[in-house]
């Protein structure tokens, strides 16, 4: 059924309080909640009470502590409906049956190995019992737990603790009690045996906060660094947001099984264990940079999304782009604010813009959805987060401050909207947001283009800036959004340009920050002394295409003299995409492939001045990847075309910068204790980025340099880096290092995921029989989302050459393992199906082997909501 934003009406009943009383047990957990209920006077007069549930088992049902005959309600597995209710508040206990171990959704209340836990957004509380389970109905909780002591020795739910006690039978109980009213899908609850970390935090107001990460026994040390990213989360958020913690506990547990990254349940996150757990000998410097990132993320979360929840799920992204934002300014206060940002885009345009580009689009705030769990999306995340960044922009830092102090002080409590939330900025700014707001609500990715003209006599640029996006699913007319254009002009000295012009505010010529809010707009810049180069677009200041990209000779210039450093990365990408896509077109033409001097000499420039600052080298000096490639094909993409060009542009680039890499190597190489902090990770990027150089240039020389680094490492970082090059170089080498890391990490599933990932990237055509023999290895499990992923959705999603193969091998590996995931738990199935969204890019034969496996999905009888919401949308 599909669910209209149009449609939201306020729910008919309010409920005040719950209170839950639940008897852990592997198969048969017992349920009782006592819900104080009322009308909602913004209600519908007279409407019966219906609750959702989700394959439940009603046990019985009181109204105030009268059990009700099977004349007075219907019940069904995903409803429970009373007819006839009393007009004045009332007590309504429900109890449930429900069955943890069959819970292989992962949503709801299920089993992670021993331990009980929950996942409960978007839909998942209704299956523990019968709710109204929408995140406008607000409500104070107070948990019970009982579990037998030895299975489940820790008992943890929402808010503080309250009593604990032992209890006949070999059990025991313990109450936790919620003050903040909350909606259902922040309820949470684990109980199991398992390892604890304790920190404590105290609050500016003075606040003492027990900390605690509860592991796997044997892997706390593992939580160490979880703890401390923790603690700097806390601290930023009152430094930058002057947001304090609000309880006496915050918990964090870290689960196994998992569909997603992490849970904010307030006082309760839940993560999946691979953004918790870290030790240099198994975690590499991005598993380590992940961390920090969800750990401030589901954290920053208590405000921006538990105190202030949502009024609807259309409303997603008021609560995940806003706190992507937060945390990624988070993350770049931490690390490199310019390294961040790339990585931000980077992200960005993998995975949102393809989605923009393709079937599946959708509007940052959408208007329908089928499957709520489908619109977990890069563009409410990724995109929403571009949003609010640009609402910053525009409106400058102590506006956007202020209008975040009015959000947090009007809307706390509420279930709030984004109009709600743009009125904050109205008022802080004194601007009319209204056309801005478009960005919520058009889907598709503008293209911005520049067009200059000089006027040698008058020494004036005419700059003109225009708009364009192509239409989406659903919406055909689209109207100009309102575009922050960052801008410089250089001169040929490299000399940055005062900017002058009639043509705009003094604030934007002061800012360089210049807003295109019509299709076009032309701004003459005056005292120009010589044909200016362009820097547009700096910092990324919108989510748009910038095209084309200027002259080569132009990047050329602004890769040397560009002080936004963002700019001067983007200038090498843009070089490198012209290099590749000259070798396509010769080598389609059948002419002598191009040969890229400029593009060799700027890397030559970077690798010389690298020291300064290895880790935007190291993102300078990376080719674009085979998936950008694909993207900014965007038609007819063939992907062994791709491969070959960017390969050779890699061999020509090894070849040509072969000392410098190997001296950049040998330097970075002398040991050093391993930390993960930005200034080390970076070095070591650079180091990846240098041996990677030296195997292009000279094959063997890069094997024997890996295998040694591999058998040497002292941290993972570096012994995976070497065991990627060695996956990619092949031969005996590869197998041997296979053979030993496995060995090594045996039984460490976290690490023993990076060994099915890194098999599956393998571009060769034996990979595809190597991914199927791997599913029968006896670490292969199809119930373990990160499993799935590492195989499978690295495979799909990273292997381009092979899961495109013409003879069809790669379509059907993925559809056999969504017809076998479906069943089981059709969040994950639904995602992998995902990979397939920018069928319609491919060049004809492979469009036509994909959209046949795409109607042999929907076809199945049987198929998940979710994973024929997709299949649909994909064929639509
Ligand atoms: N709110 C979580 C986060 O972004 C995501 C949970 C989504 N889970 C789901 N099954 N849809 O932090
Ligand atoms: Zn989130």
């Amino acid at each position: 059924v599909a669910v209209r934003l149009a449609d939201y009406r306020p729910a008919d009943f309010l409920i005040d309080t719950v209170a839950l009383d639940i008897s852990l047990h592997r198969t048969e957990t017992k349920v009782v909640a006592r819900l104080a209920l009322r009308r909602n006077p913004k209600g519908a007069p007279g409407a019966p009470l219906v609750l959702d549930g989700d394959e439940l088992t009603l046990v019985g049902v009181k109204v105030d502590g009268r059990p009700l005959g099977a004349q007075d309600y219907t019940a069904t597995p995903d409803q429970l409906t009373l007819t006839a209710v009393p007009e004045a508040p009332f007590t309504l206990e429900i109890e449930t049956r429900v069955d943890p171990t069959a819970n292989t959704q992962l949503s709801g209340l299920y089993r992670s190995g021993s331990a009980y836990c929950t996942q409960c957004e978007a839909e998942g509380f209704r299956r523990i019992t019968y709710f109204l389970d929408r995140p406008d109905v607000l409500s104070v909780y107070t948990t019970r737990i009982d579990a037998d002591k030895s299975e489940a020795p820790i008992l943890l739910s929402n808010g503080n603790p309250g009593e604990t006690g032992d209890l006949p039978g070999g059990r025991h109980y313990a109450v936790w009690r919620d003050p903040f009213p909350k909606p259902s899908y922040l309820f949470a609850l684990v109980g199991g045996d398992l390892g604890v970390v304790r920190d404590h935090f105290k609050t500016t107001s003075g606040r003492q906060v027990t900390l605690a990460i509860h592991v796997e026994h044997g892997k706390e040390a593992r939580a160490e660094y979880a703890m401390d990213a923790l603690k700097r989360s806390m601290r930023w958020d009152e430094e930058k947001f002057g947001r304090e913690y609000d309880l006496d506990v915050f918990n964090i547990v870290a689960v196994s099984d998992f569909n997603m990254g992490a849970m904010e349940n307030k006082g309760l996150n839940i993560f999946n264990d691979k953004y918790v757990l870290a030790s240099p000998e198994t975690a590499t410097d991005v598993d380590y940079a992940g961390i920090e990132a969800v750990i401030a993320h589901e954290y920053f979360h208590n405000w921006t999304g538990n105190r202030i929840t949502c009024r609807d799920w259309f409303q997603l992204c008021l609560k995940e782009g806003l706190t992507v934002f937060r945390d990624q300014e988070f993350s770049a206060d931490m690390r490199s604010r310019a390294v961040e940002r790339i990585g931000d885009v980077r992200g960005l345009r993998l995975a949102q813009f393809p989605e923009d580009a393709g079937p599946l689009a959708h509007p940052v705030r959408p208007e329908v959805y089928h499957e709520i769990n489908n619109f977990y999306t890069a563009t409410v995340y990724e995109k929403g987060a571009e949003i609010v960044r640009m609402l910053r922009t525009l409106i400058g830092d102590d506006c956007f401050r202020r209008g975040m102090d009015i959000y947090f002080e009007r809307f706390d409590g509420t279930a709030a909207t984004v109009e709600d939330f743009l009125s904050c900025f109205a008022e802080a700014s004194g601007r009319d947001l209204s056309h801005f707001a478009l960005w919520y609500s058009q889907a598709g990715t503008p293209v911005l283009s520049t067009e200059g003209s000089y006027d040698q006599n008058a020494k004036t640029f005419a700059l003109t800036l225009r708009q364009e996006i192509a239409p989406t699913p659903g919406q055909q007319e689209k109207k100009p959004a309102v575009i922050p254009v960052a801008l410089a002009l250089f001169g040929q000295n490299g000399e940055k340009l005062d900017l002058e012009s009639a043509d705009a505010r003094p604030d934007e010529l002061a800012r360089g920050l210049f807003e295109l809010s019509d299709s076009t707009r032309t701004v003459t810049f005056k005292n120009i002394p010589s044909q200016p180069v362009v820097s547009a677009l700096r910092g990324f200041s919108a989510p748009v295409r910038l095209e084309p990209a200027p002259a080569s000779a132009d990047l050329e210039k602004l890769l040397a003299c560009d002080d936004d450093p963002f700019n001067r990365w983007q200038a090498a990408q843009s070089l490198a995409l012209r290099a590749i896509f000259a070798r396509v077109d010769a080598a389609r033409a059948g002419a002598p492939l191009p040969s890229a001097p400029g593009y060799v000499a700027a890397l030559r420039t970077i690798l010389s001045g690298a020291d300064a600052d290895p880790a935007f080298a190291a993102q300078a000096l990376s080719l674009p990847s085979e998936t950008d490639l694909a993207r900014e094909a965007g038609s007819n993409v063939d992907p062994d075309e791709l491969f070959a060009a960017r390969f050779g542009l890699l061999e020509e680039i090894g070849r040509a910068l072969a000392s410098e890499a190997e001296a950049i190597y040998a330097r970075l190489s002398e040991a050093s204790p391993y930390s993960p902090d930005a200034a080390s990770a970076g070095r070591r990027s650079l180091k990846t980025v240098a041996l990677d150089l030296v195997a292009a240039g000279d094959p063997a020389k890069g094997s024997a340099l890996a295998e040694s680094q591999f058998a040497a490492a002292g941290n993972m970082t570096d012994r995976l880096a070497a065991l990627a090059l060695l996956a990619l170089l092949g031969g005996d080498a590869r197998e041997k290092a296979f053979a030993a890391f496995y060995a090594q990490f045996e039984g460490d599933a976290l690490v023993i995921d990076k060994w099915f990932a890194l098999q599956a990237t393998i571009p060769e055509p034996a990979t595809t029989q190597r991914v199927i023999d791997l599913m029968s290895h006896p670490d292969f499990s199809l119930s373990n989302p990160n499993r799935v992923r590492s195989l499978i959705g690295v495979f799909a999603n990273a292997n381009l050459t092979r899961f495109h193969a013409l003879d069809g091998s790669g379509y059907d590996l993925l559809t056999k393992i969504i017809l076998e995931l479906d069943p089981k738990n059709p969040q994950v199935a639904a995602r992998l199906l995902s990979s397939l969204r920018s069928w319609r890019t491919m060049e004809p034969r492979r469009r036509a082997l994909i959209e046949a496996r795409l109607r042999r999905i929907v076809a199945q009888e049987g198929l998940s909501a979710d994973t024929k919401d997709i299949a649909t949308r994909a064929l639509a």
